[in-house]
């Protein structure tokens, strides 16, 4: 019920400023390197709120039980757990910690990293499931970008949480990122009505994953995920294979906003990372690359496009239109 909610929100911001509290003490130390040696003054981690969970089972727990919640609110809203020994104990320990809220500014839950490699559980510890988080609509920055997505009607989806204020903090402010789940439906609904134009969909949606497998694969999904969407597609993928953070402590902010100008439209990121690795310079290349591609434009359902890509295939590959729409005919 709303009353319960706003209590839940009421633990989240009481655990935030908390964290942020913290992340001044001396234990924090590892924490604020880890900040500056990725390019965050002080000023930036205010601005996103970055804090740090103190090592201890129930320093938070402690805290939060003082200012009056309940064991029970604190296990739903997750900062807390039970089981084990211990009976309970705070979730985050020993973590910065990146408070993520709702459109509206509420704080739904964190998402927290590990600073040194052999501490336990996996590098990024999200909130679970709980009353106000759900994985699958959660956008990491959606609060702080909200007005510039519907200004600009644009979305860029970065994959992490430092990769959202490096983004904003060169410029590109139209920067959200997906915590720990792939971008799928539910975060397309979040997006579609501030990128709706008078009731009409207008907006773009740029997807900048990283160079690596996980990228590829993510950008995979992105293309299965809704077509009529993916017509304003997106992909940016920096040929280095670095990620918007270590972009800009490398190359600076002007290259994370060319990374984002030089986006490329989903589908022909799609068919070209068909083509690579095939030799397009001999018959044999081509060929192979042809039977690779035309599944891919197969799959794209928007009957002015299809034809559109198959002559641009038919480009790239320098195959004959007929023969490539034969081969994608063939194909879906
Ligand atoms: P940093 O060293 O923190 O910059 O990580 P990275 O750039 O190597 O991270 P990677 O590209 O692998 O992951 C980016 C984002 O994916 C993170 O911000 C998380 O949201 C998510 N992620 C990565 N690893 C994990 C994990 O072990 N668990 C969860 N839940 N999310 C993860
Ligand atoms: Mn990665
Ligand atoms: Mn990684
Ligand atoms: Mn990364
Ligand atoms: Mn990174």
């Amino acid at each position: 019920q709303a009353g319960n909610r706003s209590r839940l929100v009421e633990a989240n911001k009481t655990a935030a400023a908390f964290f942020v509290e913290r992340l001044a003490s001396p234990e924090a130390e590892t924490g604020r390197r880890f900040l500056t040696e990725r390019g965050f003054d002080s000023e930036a981690a205010k601005t996103f709120g970055v804090g740090y969970a103190p090592k201890g089972w129930d320093v938070l727990l402690g805290h939060l039980r003082s200012k009056g919640f309940t064991d029970d609110q604190l296990v739903e809203v997750g900062l807390v757990a039970r089981g084990g020994q211990r009976g309970i104990y705070d979730r985050f320990r020993g973590r910065l910690v990146w408070p993520i809220r709702d459109t509206s500014g509420d704080v739904v839950g964190f998402g927290a990293r590990k600073l040194y490699d052999d501490d336990e559980g996996p590098k990024y510890l999200n909130t679970p499931e709980t009353p106000l988080y759900k994985k699958s609509q959660v956008l990491y920055g959606i609060d702080l970008a909200r007005k510039e997505i519907a200004k600009r009607k644009q979305a860029v989806i970065v994959e992490g949480y430092t990769d959202v204020m490096a983004a904003h903090l060169s410029g590109v402010e139209t920067a959200v990122a997906t915590c720990g789940t792939s971008f799928g439906a539910d975060h397309i609904s979040v997006l579609r009505r501030l990128l709706m134009d008078d009731g009409v969909f207008t907006g773009e949606v740029v997807f900048t994953f990283d160079g690596d497998a996980a990228g590829q694969k993510a950008a995979q999904r992105a293309f299965s995920e809704d077509q009529r969407f993916t017509a304003q597609t997106f992909v940016a993928v920096e040929p280095s294979g670095m990620d918007p953070c270590d972009l800009r402590i490398a190359q600076g902010p002007d290259a994370v906003r060319e990374l984002v100008e030089r986006k490329v439209p989903l589908f022909e990121f799609a068919i070209r990372t068909e083509l690579k690795g095939h030799d397009l310079d001999r018959a044999e290349g081509r060929v192979a690359g042809l039977r690779a591609a035309a599944p891919v434009v197969a799959r794209i359902r928007d009957e002015a496009l299809r034809p559109e890509y198959i002559r641009l295939l038919s480009g790239w590959l320098a195959i004959p239109d007929d023969e490539v729409r034969r081969a994608v005919q063939a194909a879906g």
